[in-house]
């Protein structure tokens, strides 16, 4: 299955096929015409598929760099490491970086093939759920401060993503868990058949099968969002359902509680039962979400005072002078965004 992300200049494919990462070699020659390639992975990846991705590129000169996996080597300090394995194997812009691995792995060597000699083109390869559905399209690349998550970044879009969903199959479950949740939330804000779809079965061990149609569609509407948005200043807000309370539940915990994939369920849930109240969205909706987030395996809840999150949220750079913009529901796959702002919140009383 291909996709192509429209963007002049910028365009992209996107292949999504079991198997593909054998065959790596042959579409990559389509898009990269030089010699030398740095493959950048994690310590969990690289030893499941690096062999397996350097035999597709034999035909390429290739070097990797393995970095510790986990988000705190996402981190605006393992840049050198990665700029002097990039200088050490003479990584020049007529070369190829490609991100093999999650979203930490694609936005750390993404930002990095942005900023090393001012751009060298990359290729992403992700392997967790979360990044073939949301984190490799889109070109938002970053790394974390020790102030926050995100904070230097760039766009910068790949010339070509493989999708290969049979690497899932050594995802661990948590990880399912979370991609599941951007799953949803691509049907919520966009595709009530989607979201049909995913509710007709019982577990995500049933769903597998569909896993490669689920990845195409999913991918295929944040593609559509970042064409008509590609810098993030009005549509693409709608890929934030969720978000916003996703973030104040894992600050509020440190990120030591709950995983992004279950704040994000949680949020999805919670913001829909407040807009239900307001009668911003139709009602019965937010069960509907529930039963869905039920099925695989992710909460809805997490037994808190809104007033222990009002700090928090207040906390957050983007709620600027107390005007909040949150993304509502009208019904399951119609999104909006909905200005308000923190008394938005205060009708919940515990989420
Ligand atoms: N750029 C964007 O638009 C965007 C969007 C959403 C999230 N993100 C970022 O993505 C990151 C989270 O991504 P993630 O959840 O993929 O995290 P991750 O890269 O840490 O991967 C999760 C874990 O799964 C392991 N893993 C990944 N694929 C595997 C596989 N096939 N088999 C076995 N283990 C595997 C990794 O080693 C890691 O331990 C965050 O930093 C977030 O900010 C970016």
């Amino acid at each position: 299955m291909k996709l192509t992300v429209n963007l002049d200049n910028n365009s992209y494919p996107v292949y999504i096929e079991s198997g593909i990462l054998k065959h790596a070699g042959t579409y990559i020659s389509q898009v990269f015409k030089g010699k030398r390639i740095i493959i950048v992975s994690d310590d969990n990846i690289y030893p499941l598929y690096g062999e397996l991705l350097v035999n597709a590129l034999s035909s390429f000169e290739c070097s990797s760099l393995v970095l510790p996996h986990g988000e705190s080597t996402k981190s605006f300090e393992t840049l050198p490491k990665i700029f002097a394995a990039m200088l050490a194997n003479n990584i020049t812009r007529s070369d190829l970086v490609i991100a093999l691995g999650g979203g930490v792995t694609g936005d750390l060597a993404g930002f990095a093939a942005a900023s090393y000699l001012r751009g060298v083109p990359l290729v992403q390869i992700p392997t967790s759920l979360l990044a073939q559905v949301d984190s490799s399209i889109g070109g938002k690349v970053a790394v974390d401060l020790p102030q926050g998550k995100n904070l230097v970044g760039a766009f910068y879009h790949p010339k070509l993503v493989l999708i290969d969903p049979d690497v899932l199959n050594t995802l661990p479950e948590r990880y399912i868990r979370d991609g599941m949740g951007e799953v949803i939330k691509y049907g919520c804000i966009k595709d009530l058949s989607l979201f049909e779809l995913l509710s007709s079965y019982h577990s995500f061990e049933e769903l597998k099968s569909q896993i490669p149609s689920i990845i195409y569609r999913c991918v295929d509407i944040k593609r559509t969002i970042v064409e008509a948005d590609q810098f993030d200043t009005g549509e693409r807000m709608l890929l934030n359902f969720g978000h916003t309370l996703a973030h104040t539940i894992e600050q509020f915990y440190q990120y030591k509680r709950e995983s992004h994939g279950e704040a994000v369920a949680i949020g999805m849930y919670q913001i829909t039962c407040l807009a239900e109240k307001y009668g911003l969205t139709a009602l019965g909706e937010a069960e509907k979400i529930c039963d869905l987030l039920k099925i695989y395996g992710l909460p809805y809840q997490c037994n808190l005072p809104v007033s222990e999150l009002n700090d928090a949220i207040r906390l957050d750079k983007k709620n600027l002078e107390d005007n909040l913009n949150v993304v509502l529901l009208h019904r399951i796959g119609s999104s909006f965004v909905y200005p308000t702002n923190l008394n938005f919140f205060e009708a919940a009383g515990t989420i």
